[in-house]
């Protein structure tokens, strides 16, 4: 049959670049050769228990039919709790709406607030799907380029640099992906006051919450803006990245945009996941996860220094997420003249997966590669021990 029209926007919508490296890491596996993945971005521990017999349970007593398209009241109300319990904030439950992930989230807030052609202000390196996102409802990102002068945050100078007429809203992640960056309540609060200032939406992913280190606890932006719209999950620190499950604060007078939109582009998040995470925040449940916080953080003392002794260049130790972003000016050559291909050659020659920075973004990223801390220590030493003995 002959190829018919696709869209535009559709078209502008690229894999990721990791993808190569995947499918290659895959043809390796085949042939036999140990692979060490430090690309993964989702942690290597399944879900816990609780929650899968929560889901288990659900699933039995026939809990498989739709829920209310802004979910389950008594996963709102627990979530609600938990802003309580957690970050002593309150937030009424009606202002949660439940997501297919937070990428349901991140769905809902661009369609609700970015305007075609107007702009969303993002950083470079970032979550890449963002501007995908933006693209897909006919906006447009526009990447600010951060480095570790700003702890590759935006701040409220990005912002008032960069806005213009324009401009709908800006998105910031802490801890972010790829940096794992943590934003402070102080910085939290100029963003907020340089948003406000341009009547613009803040938009905070806090997707990584929850796995925070060196005893720092992230303040949501919720206890510092009561109109920022705060995208979470289940997926990172709950371990849920299967369920699809995830959600997003708005304010009030938002609630009803966001119920007919979640209506209209997926109906409701899975039932079985909603039943499992009523699970989620219960005690024994966040016993288990702190313990895997503390791997986590284990695990990140361990491969920092050993990163640095392999020459690159590591800024401030990221206190947040699963990731380190290292640049890797130091190691690259004529053979390996940029990220991308020092990655393929760390694949093929030591069997060792990473994300190279172009990724995230354009600004530095062929001097860039991601870490996952989502494997554990002794293969992540192993897979450092492999990069050193390949030499440069
Ligand atoms: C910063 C960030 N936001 C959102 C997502 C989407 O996650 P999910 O849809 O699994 O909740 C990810 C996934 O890696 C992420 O890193």
């Amino acid at each position: 049959m002959p190829f018919k029209k696709i869209t535009e926007r559709s078209k502008d919508i690229n894999p990721f670049h990791v993808m190569d490296i995947l499918a290659q890491a895959k043809q390796l596996e085949q042939q036999g050769q140990d692979i060490i993945h430090m690309e993964v971005g989702e942690p290597d521990f399944d879900t816990p228990q609780p929650i899968i017999d929560a889901g288990i349970a659900a699933l039995k007593s026939g809990k498989t039919h739709y829920t209310p398209a802004l979910g389950l009241p008594d996963l709102r109300e627990k979530i609600a709790a938990w802003y309580q319990t957690h970050y002593q904030v309150n937030i009424s439950p009606n202002r949660i709406v439940i997501t297919p992930g937070a990428s349901g989230a991140l769905l809902l807030v661009m369609g609700a607030l970015l305007e075609r052609d107007k702009k969303v202000l993002l950083a470079d390196p970032g979550y890449p799907c963002n501007r995908n996102f933006a693209r897909f409802v006919e906006g447009k990102a526009q990447s600010i380029a951060v480095d570790a002068n700003s702890n590759f945050q935006l701040t409220a100078e990005h912002i008032n640099q960069n806005w213009d007429e324009d401009t709908a809203m800006a998105l910031v992640a802490s801890p972010s992906n790829p940096t794992g960056t943590v934003l402070s309540a102080d910085e939290i609060m100029s963003l907020s006051q340089a948003v406000n200032a341009k009547q613009g939406h803040l938009v905070v992913d806090e997707i990584y919450h929850g796995l925070t280190y060196d005893g720092i606890d992230t303040p949501t932006a919720l206890s510092i803006d009561q109109n920022a719209f705060v995208i979470n999950s289940f997926s990172k620190f709950f371990g849920m990245t299967g369920w699809r499950l995830g959600w997003l604060v708005v304010p009030e007078q938002y609630e009803s945009v966001m119920d007919r939109l979640a209506q209209n582009l997926f109906l409701a998040a899975p039932t079985m996941a909603q039943y499992a995470a009523l699970s989620a925040f219960d005690a024994n449940t966040l016993a288990i996860l702190e313990q895997r916080r503390q791997q986590f953080e284990q695990r990140r003392n361990s491969l920092f220094p050993a990163l640095q002794a392999l020459g690159l260049t590591l800024s401030a130790s990221p206190q947040g997420a699963f990731y380190i972003y290292a640049n890797c000016s130091g190691l690259l050559n004529e053979t390996q003249p940029d990220s991308m291909a020092l990655s393929k050659h760390w694949l093929q020659q030591a069997g060792v997966a990473v994300t190279p920075g172009n990724d995230f973004g354009h600004y530095q990223a062929e001097q860039y590669i991601r870490f996952a801390y989502t494997t554990n220590e002794q293969r992540l030493l192993e897979a450092v021990q492999r990069i050193q003995t390949l030499g440069l």
